[in-house]
C-alpha cells in the first residue's frame, strides 16, 4: 500500500530505519558537540534575542528573508549540482528542505510582483554565498556543513519562530509571508532530525574530513551571526516603527524552542 506519497523516494526506507545507538565518532555528534559553544553565541546575538521576544521590525524582517533567499538559493544551486556526489546524495532531500521557492514566495508576498528587482544581496550575505558556492565547486564534502547548519537549525526552531514572527508582524493566519519556517513534507521534524543524523553518519568520511565539516559547520554559524549582526546594524540606520509583539520585554521566553 502506498501510504508515503508525499514523501520523496530517497526517505522512505529511511523513515522505517531503527534507532541506532549513537558514538561519539559519529559525525553527528561531533558536530552537534562541535557547535554547542557557537551555537550558544549565535542565540545570544542582540538580533536572534529581540527576535525571540516579538521585537521585530518589519523591514528587518524583510531584509532577513532576502538574506535566507539568497544564502538557499546558492546553498540549493550547489546541493543541486552535488546532488550525485557520494558524500552528499544521501542527504538530497529536495522535496522535504528545499527553501528557495518558499522564499522566493515569501519575497513576492513582502515587496510584491516585481520583488526580484527591488532586493539585493547584502555584504555580509554575499561573503556566506561566496563560500558556499566556493565548498560546492572545490570541495563538496564540506556542504554537509551548510546543509546541517541551516537545516537542522530550521527544523529545530521554525515552528517557535513562525508563532513569533506572524504576531509581532500581524501576519495573516493563512501564513502569507512565512512559507520559509513551513515544511510541508515533513510531518516529524524530530524524525526526520533523526532521518537525517542517520544518514550524516553514514557517509563515508574518515576522522580528518569529519573534523573538517565541524570546522566549517562553525564557519557557517559565524557567517549567520554576520548576518544578523549586519542586520541589527542596518536596524540603526533606517527609521521604522518598531512592532513588538507585546510580550513581556523583561520575561523569559518560555519552553522550548525545538
Ligand atoms: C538545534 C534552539 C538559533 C542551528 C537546536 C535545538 C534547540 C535550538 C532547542 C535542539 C533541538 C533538538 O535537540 O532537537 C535555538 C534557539 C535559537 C537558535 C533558541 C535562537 C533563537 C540557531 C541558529 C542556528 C541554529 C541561529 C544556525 C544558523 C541549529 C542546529 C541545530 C539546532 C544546526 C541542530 C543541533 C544538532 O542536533 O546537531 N536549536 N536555536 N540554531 N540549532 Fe538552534
Amino acid at each position: 500500500m502506498e501510504t508515503t506519497a508525499h514523501v520523496s523516494k530517497a526517505s522512505v526506507p529511511a523513515y522505517e530505519e531503527k534507532e541506532e545507538t549513537l558514538r561519539p565518532e559519529d559525525l553527528s555528534e561531533m558536530l552537534a558537540a562541535g557547535t554547542k559553544e557557537v551555537h550558544e553565541k549565535a542565540e545570544n546575538t542582540q538580533f536572534v534575542k529581540d527576535f525571540l521576544r516579538g521585537r521585530i521590525r518589519k523591514d528587518l524582517f524583510k531584509l532577513g528573508a532576502v538574506a535566507l533567499y539568497f544564502t538557499y538559493t546558492a546553498m540549493e544551486e550547489e546541493i543541486e549540482r552535488n546532488k550525485d556526489h557520494p558524500h552528499f546524495a544521501p542527504l538530497y532531500f529536495p522535496a522535504e528542505l528545499h527553501r528557495h521557492e518558499a522564499l522566493a514566495r515569501d519575497l513576492q508576498y513582502f515587496y510584491g510582483s516585481d520583488w526580484q528587482t527591488r532586493v539585493s544581496c547584502s555584504v555580509a550575505t554575499q561573503r556566506y554565498v561566496d563560500r558556499i558556492h566556493q565548498v560546492g565547486q572545490e570541495d563538496p564534502v564540506l556542504l554537509v556543513a551548510h546543509a546541517y547548519t541551516r537545516y537542522m537549525g530550521d527544523l529545530s526552531g521554525g515552528q517557535v519562530l513562525k508563532k513569533v514572527a506572524q504576531r509581532a508582524l500581524k501576519l495573516p493566519s493563512t501564513g502569507e509571508g512565512l512559507d520559509f519556517y513551513q515544511f510541508d513534507a515533513i510531518h516529524s521534524a524530530k524524525a526526520f532530525k533523526q532521518l537525517y543524523r542517520s544518514r550524516m553518519n553514514e557517509l563515508e568520511l574518515d576522522t580528518e574530513t569529519k573534523m573538517r565539516l565541524v570546522e566549517e559547520a562553525v564557519k557557517a554559524f559565524h557567517f549567520n551571526m554576520e548576518v544578523f549582526d549586519e542586520l541589527e546594524e542596518m536596524g540603526k540606520n533606517i527609521q521604522e516603527d518598531v512592532l513588538d509583539a507585546g510580550m513581556p520585554v523583561h520575561g523569559t521566553m518560555g519552553g522550548d524552542i525545538s
